[in-house]
């Protein structure tokens, strides 16, 4: 078999003690949820300014909040592949391991990922855009758009352009990202801030970086290694590799 990783790379991130995975809409690809910036990717068929915006949301509610709950559904219905999966998995080996993620679709905490920071907030919870009621998604009222008792919108709770990151969440990121040994990046296309100036952080910290996307990115040059395929294929693999590392024969 040959190697996916150079040998080194593969063993120092066997030897990791804190290790942060920084996660992207690539990972959840083979899931069957679309990416925002490929060719095939949801920005390409519809302009964030319309749906992702606060100012959208105020303009017209229905349209924004049924293209929400679809994309709810759609969460819903996806399952985790092997590249969340083997993310999972690398808990029996790490002291600390972190999942940072821009993804709203839960499918990290679906396949047993316990230390999740969701830096863009959540599909599956909603509140209201009046009074902050909470509500889980599947128990919105049926309307369109979903009325609350006080008269205002329900709204979900991800982070549209324009609005802050939830604090708490991406502090604790920037923390673990600077004390991290290993920093594994997956299936983003490391282009939106301030999520993306974590890689930086982690790199400043001097965490090994490995990066797994079909595609080149911008952060490519500065990985110490770049597993270039779909994640549901190289993060097996690469578990593999890693794993003869930690029980050498
Ligand atoms: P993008 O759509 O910008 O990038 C997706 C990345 O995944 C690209 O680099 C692809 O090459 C890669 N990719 C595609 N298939 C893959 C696979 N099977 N395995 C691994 N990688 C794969 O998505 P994000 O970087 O997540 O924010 O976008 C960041 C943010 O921009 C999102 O959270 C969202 C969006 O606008 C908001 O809505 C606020």
């Amino acid at each position: 078999m040959s190697l996916l990783a150079p040998e080194a790379v593969s063993r120092r991130a066997a030897a990791a003690r804190r290790a942060v995975v920084f996660t992207g809409a690539g990972i959840s690809q083979e899931s069957g949820l679309g990416t925002f910036r490929d060719a095939d990717g949801l920005w390409s068929r519809f302009r964030p300014e319309d749906l992702a915006t606060p100012e959208a949301f105020a303009r017209d509610p229905e349209r924004v909040t049924s293209w929400y709950i679809e994309r709810f559904e759609q969460a819903r219905r996806a399952e985790p592949n092997a590249g969340h999966r083997a993310i999972a998995s690398w808990e029996r080996w790490f002291p600390s391991l972190v999942v940072v993620t821009q993804n709203v679709d839960r499918l990290h905490h679906r396949s047993g990922s316990s230390d999740v920071l969701e830096l863009h907030g959540t599909l599956w919870t909603w509140r209201c855009a009046r009074c902050g009621a909470k509500r889980d998604a599947a128990a919105l009222p049926e309307q369109r758009p979903p009325a609350c008792v006080c008269g205002g919108i329900f709204r979900p709770d991800v982070v549209w352009f324009g609005e802050t990151l939830p604090l708490a969440e991406f502090d604790r990121a920037a923390a673990e990202c600077r004390r991290a040994d290993l920093f594994v990046v997956v299936g983003t296309s490391a282009t939106v801030w301030p999520a993306a100036g974590l890689i930086e952080t982690a790199a400043a910290g001097g965490a090994l970086i490995v990066e797994v996307n079909p595609e080149a990115t911008p952060l490519s040059g500065a990985a110490a290694c770049v597993l270039r395929g779909p994640a549901g294929e190289m993060l097996p693999r690469w578990s593999r590799e890693i794993e003869r590392w930690r029980s050498p024969a």
